[in-house]
């Protein structure tokens, strides 16, 4: 007889236990057990309770190569699933191994664990385990398969509905119990004061204050009264929701003909715009992406999205100001040069139309397709492509949780009828025409953030706290992944062997980025600094680039004066016609703002079930080598968020965005 003892440890989070019957089957290289029921007197599978079993055999099974667990089809309460975290064996020899599980399982579900080191498939020798490794795959391959809705964007995944998503990547309860609490507690407000669906304007810029008195922030509140001021208008170009766009001019564009005489009242005396733009002072937010996409007709009205340009000073004061708006492509005398000399509300609303277009091109390329679509891609092609014994697989999974989830929701809720993006100037049809735009002209360079920095020339401008704390960020998890790189594949050449690497890469490559040649995305890796390099890419995006995008909405989106997804006058052709009415006239009505507002509540809300970034509570690796390597990145990344809540504290608006605390280690809503 030999005695193999096991250890099952179920998660912590609510609602993991089961009340189901769980059944194991142990694989050695010299046999297998029995099928045994892990069966102790009371409930087995409670909450983050670990309890042992003893599963006996007619003799030793030689070297433990998996475990087989499996849930009870046939009990009769209704399905509750199990979320194992893990099971540890201790064999008759005296060896521990830790079979890490980590998913929900369901009714009738089975799962083969693999425990101990990580394996690579050049390093895999067992035949049992190269079948295993083989048949794993297969069932992967036809579990989570590539949708093509849009030839010309990324692909997604083929679920269309959260029911059919399996278990291990859906929300846990808890957390879809805390959005749906959000969306009850904003629409029993909206009802409450009858401005839902209200097609009344706003009479008052104030007014607007009342909608929502239970959610403000501190930067809600400034930014409700600051919007108007120019340095804040500038500031936001580089340190709100969308830091992406603006770069460095050395020579104005030929459909941007500012002069001289124009901007000299805005420049320090005795300089010129020649000698600001050769010192690096003048920037520039070109819109041309959205030139020609049609806005779409709400009513019978139609809606306006203008594909301005806005040119920008560095002052000797170190503020960035918007020194020249043309909200057109095309020069011409209906198109004019607006400047900040020209009267209050002229200015304003050529500057509510630039924050307009920004918030557009926001929500559609840098938030939604920039990070949410892409990281669908890496996660369909590391859950296609990997088993769950591979490094790069227990590396990038944690980056993955609820992916898919929020996906099909942002899907559903977002650009489905109704949702706050389709009901946006451009709607749904105008948006993807601005993605497939986008992702036409997307670079590798442009995905990895030093590279960007450097592309658009903002190496140097002063109070660009994004680029400060994104490029430390950057170096933390690029030291990081070269440290995990480097212990698995010791040379080039194991990166070319790795076959399941390669089709990983050529998925995304294929599936991301449309096999465009010109991207300078790889289609294969040939060294590993080339898989370090696009790995970096992909965990930044996935938590610090959208953590960025993201967590600010409601700070700096939910004050419509300051740019509105919608806006329903055409942009002014001459000057000195305006007045405030002119820019109530222009914004959303009651029902459309508060829609808006509403779903970024919804996206920017602080919800508990939350893993920030590096933070690893699911132990995927079972080495001392990599437990120690995330050690150190945790390390580095709570000295990041001492030195980024320094700083904030003598900021009079603080960049709170990328603190390693407030990032989330995956796209989660
Ligand atoms: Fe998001």
């Amino acid at each position: 007889m030999a005695e193999y003892k096991l250890k099952v440890t179920t998660g912590d989070m609510k609602h993991a236990g089961t009340r189901d019957n769980i059944y194991i089957i142990l694989f050695g290289a010299e046999g297998q057990s029995e099928r045994a029921k892990l069966d102790n007197s009371g409930i087995d599978f409670k909450a983050g309770k670990t309890r042992m079993y003893t599963v006996n055999t007619g003799s030793s099974l030689g070297k433990l190569l998996l475990v087989k667990v499996e849930k009870d089809p046939f009990f009769i309460f209704p399905e509750d699933e199990w979320y194992c975290s893990t099971i540890e064996v201790t064999t008759p020899e005296g060896d521990a191994v830790v079979f890490p599980c980590y998913r929900w399982i369901s009714r009738g579900e089975f799962v083969e664990l693999r425990g101990g080191k990580a394996m690579t498939v050049f390093e895999e020798e067992h035949s049992l385990l190269i079948e295993h490794r083989k048949k794993e795959l297969e069932l992967k391959k036809s579990s989570y398969r590539w949708e093509i809705a849009d030839e010309k964007l990324p692909h997604s995944c083929h679920f269309k509905e959260i029911s059919e998503l399996p278990a291990e990547i859906r929300y846990s309860l808890s957390k879809s119990k805390e959005v749906q609490h959000t969306k009850r507690r904003i629409a029993s407000e909206l009802t409450f004061k009858g401005v839902a669906g209200s097609q009344k304007k706003w009479k008052d810029i104030d007014d607007m204050k009342k909608i929502f008195r239970s959610k403000k922030t501190t930067l809600s509140e400034y930014v409700s009264q600051h919007w108007k001021e120019d340095d804040f208008f500038g500031f936001q170009f580089l340190n709100a929701t969308n830091p992406n766009v603006i770069k460095r001019c050395s020579k104005l564009p030929s459909n941007f003909p500012v002069t001289e005489e124009m901007v000299k009242p805005f420049l320090e005396t005795g300089t010129s715009l020649e000698r600001e733009m050769e010192n690096g002072n003048i920037f520039l937010c070109d819109q041309r992406i959205m030139d020609e996409i049609p806005a779409r007709v709400k009513d019978g009205n139609p809606l306006y999205a203008t594909a301005g340009l806005c040119l920008f000073y560095q002052n000797p004061k170190k503020k960035l100001i918007p020194i020249a708006i043309q909200l057109h492509q095309q020069p011409s005398e209906q198109n004019p040069i607006f400047l900040p000399s020209d009267s209050e509300t002229d200015w304003l609303l050529a500057k509510l139309f630039i924050r307009s277009s920004d918030q557009i091109e926001h929500q559609a390329v840098h938030h939604l397709m920039n990070t949410h679509y892409l990281a669908e891609v890496f996660a369909v092609a590391t859950l296609r492509c990997f088993p769950t014994i591979h490094p790069l697989y227990k590396l990038l999974i944690p980056h993955f949780r609820y992916t898919l989830h929020i996906n099909i929701v942002g899907r559903e809720t977002l650009l489905g009828p109704g949702g706050a993006l389709s009901e946006s100037s451009l709607g749904v049809e105008g948006l993807t025409e601005l993605m497939r735009r986008a992702l036409s002209q997307m670079t590798y360079g442009s995905l990895c953030l030093p590279e960007d920095i450097a592309a658009r020339g903002l190496e140097s401008i002063p109070n660009f706290y994004y680029r400060d704390d994104a490029l430390k960020l950057w170096k933390y998890i690029n030291s990081f992944v070269e440290a995990v790189v480097e212990h698995y594949y010791t040379s080039d050449s194991n990166v070319c062997k790795d076959s399941e690497l390669q089709e990983w890469i050529n998925e995304i490559f294929t599936h991301g980025f449309l096999k465009n040649k010109l991207s300078g995305f790889p289609s294969c890796f040939n060294t590993m600094e080339e898989v370090v390099k696009f790995i970096t890419m992909v965990i930044f995006r996935v938590s610090a680039q959208h953590a960025a995008v993201n967590n600010g909405q409601y700070d700096y989106n939910s004050w419509m004066p300051n740019g509105s997804l919608l806006l329903c006058k055409p942009p002014p052709t001459t000057k000195g016609q305006s007045s405030m009415q002119t820019v109530l006239d222009v914004l959303p009505d009651v029902g459309d703002t508060v829609k808006i507002v509403s779903t970024i509540w919804i996206l920017s809300d602080k919800y508990t079930d939350v893993v920030p970034l590096g933070t690893y509570p699911e132990e995927h690796f079972d080495e001392p080598a990599l437990k120690q390597m995330i050690k150190e990145f945790q390390a580095e990344l709570n000295y990041l968020s001492e030195e980024i809540a320094l700083r904030n504290s003598q900021l009079e608006v603080p960049y709170p965005y990328l603190d390693p605390a407030l990032i989330e280690n995956s796209v989660t809503i």
